[in-house]
């Protein structure tokens, strides 16, 4: 059976967590793409609050084997703290296992990530400060140490032992900081390596076997496709493709195996750290969808901004992602807007756009046409049916289909894993039904 990409359509914390773990209920394999601890991804459940930042979102439905795919970069400390964690709470990790091609995060990349952002001075991107950027840098620099390197000591020693000698000439000259310590580092490693081991496998033989034996295989993302080092708000963007087409290369699944691409959405729109965000408001508007929708970053605790929906935005990425389906979440923050505004176009230097400039300074200036849809006033914290949700949020939701070119099949009414409805009831989730 062909793939499912689940993957952000906006700027990260739509809710892929919650519908990784809905659907997850029907799959047999969900492979986290890409991404790293910079991830926080959240599920809630009759057991309480899970936050999930490099442990794919299926772990939580016993029948399913999830997988840290190659395209992750893995902070060992966050993985082994977020293993240690689930196990205390009763989640059975026989069937985790983790790429030998995944790429680690290695400690000097949180404090060169920290370095580079401060030198960014006033234009800092506002990174997670966990190291992914400077990990994947190194990565494509054909520098990075990867799990299958954890796994032969004197290997692991002659790779890093270089690198440390070139990220201390960097510390010390460049940032005038105090040098590592490769005996320390090199022991951390090992220590973590073995740890691990019983997890390491060639990942893509595990995706590539599940597809030839017809398992329901999803696909995580992490991010969103307007963080996209490509599509994205560059240089405003995380350091990885959480595209469908990233999502392949990462997951190990080739584009013609994939049957879905199923994009979240929220409702209307955040962001955290800097960068162009056309219909942010600063205004109290965007302050009760903060606290409605409890918008703090589930990584970092940063509030984050808000907005109204951005459909120029929307469509870019769900047209460059051949988006099969949307699922639309934190419809419920809205239910208290007697008016709500959709972003259809772009003003620039007196005149519309209906595109994203790819200079940043040109997208910081842009304001939106907004345009006006009744709201419904009454609570969906309760609708688990087509029939539950009021007209006028039916039609929100008509509107957004409309704006994007695919259908919404799935709507989130609320953060547990029941406040979710099915528009398409064939495709109703276990947890959902
Ligand atoms: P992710 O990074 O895409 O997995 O999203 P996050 O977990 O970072 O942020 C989404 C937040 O919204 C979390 O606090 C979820 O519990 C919450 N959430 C998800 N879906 C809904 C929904 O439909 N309604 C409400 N009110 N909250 C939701
Ligand atoms: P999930 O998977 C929201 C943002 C950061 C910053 C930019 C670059 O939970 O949706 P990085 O640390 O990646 O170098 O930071 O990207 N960012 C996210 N924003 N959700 C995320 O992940 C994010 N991961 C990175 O805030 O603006
Ligand atoms: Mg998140």
């Amino acid at each position: 059976m062909p793939a499912t990409i689940i993957m952000g359509g906006q700027w990260g914390d739509e809710g892929k967590g919650k519908l990784t773990d809905a659907l997850a209920a029907d799959a047999q394999l969900v492979v986290r793409a890409n991404g790293g601890s910079n991830a926080g991804h959240t599920i809630e459940t009759d057991a309480g609050v899970f936050k999930m930042h490099l442990v794919p979102s299926g772990i939580l439905n016993p029948d399913c084997t999830c997988v840290i795919g190659s395209g992750v970069v893995v902070d060992l400390d966050t993985l082994v703290k977020e293993m240690d964690d689930l196990v205390v709470r009763g989640v059975d990790l026989q069937r985790l296992r983790i790429s030998e091609r995944a790429h680690v995060v290695l400690p000097y990349h949180p404090i060169l990530d920290r370095l580079e952002e401060t030198q960014r001075a006033d234009d800092e991107i506002g990174t997670t400060l966990r190291g992914n950027g400077p990990a994947y840098a190194d990565k494509v620099a054909r520098k990075g140490i990867r799990i299958a390197d954890l796994m032969d000591g004197a290997s692991l020693r002659r790779k890093l032992s270089r690198q440390i000698e070139l990220k201390n000439q960097i510390l010390t000259k460049v940032y005038g900081q105090p040098p590592l310590d490769l005996d320390v580092i090199y022991d951390g490693l090992v220590s973590h390596g073995n740890r691990l081991r019983e997890y390491v496998v060639p990942a893509e033989v595990l995706v590539q076997n599940a597809l030839d034996d017809g398992q329901e295989v999803l696909v995580e993302c992490a991010q969103g496709a307007m963080l996209d080092v490509d599509y994205g708000t560059y240089p405003y963007v995380t350091s990885s493709s959480p595209t469908a087409a990233g999502a392949c290369q990462a997951a190990g699944v080739a584009p013609t195996q994939v049957r879905r691409v199923v994009a979240v959405y929220k409702a209307y729109s955040t962001r955290v750290g800097s960068g162009p965000m056309p219909t942010e408001l600063h205004d109290e508007v965007g302050q009760t969808i903060r606290e409605r929708g409890r918008e703090y970053g589930t990584t970092t605790g940063r509030p984050r901004r808000t907005g109204w929906f951005d459909a120029v935005a929307a469509r870019h990425v769900a047209r460059l992602n051949g988006v099969t389906e949307i699922a639309l979440t934190l419809l419920d923050v809205l239910d208290t807007f007697a008016e709500i505004q959709v972003c259809t176009a772009y003003r620039l230097n007196g005149g519309t756009i209906d595109y994203l400039p790819a200079r940043d300074d040109l997208l910081a200036q842009v304001t939106p046409v907004l345009t006006p849809q009744p709201g419904w006033l009454s609570s969906t914290t309760a609708a688990r049916g087509h029939g539950d949700l009021p007209d006028a949020a039916l039609a929100y939701v008509g509107i957004l289909e409309q704006l994007l070119g695919a259908p919404i099949t799935l709507v989130g009414v609320g953060p547990s894993r029941q406040q979710l409805v099915s528009l398409r009831p064939e495709h109703v989730p276990a947890h959902a039904s």
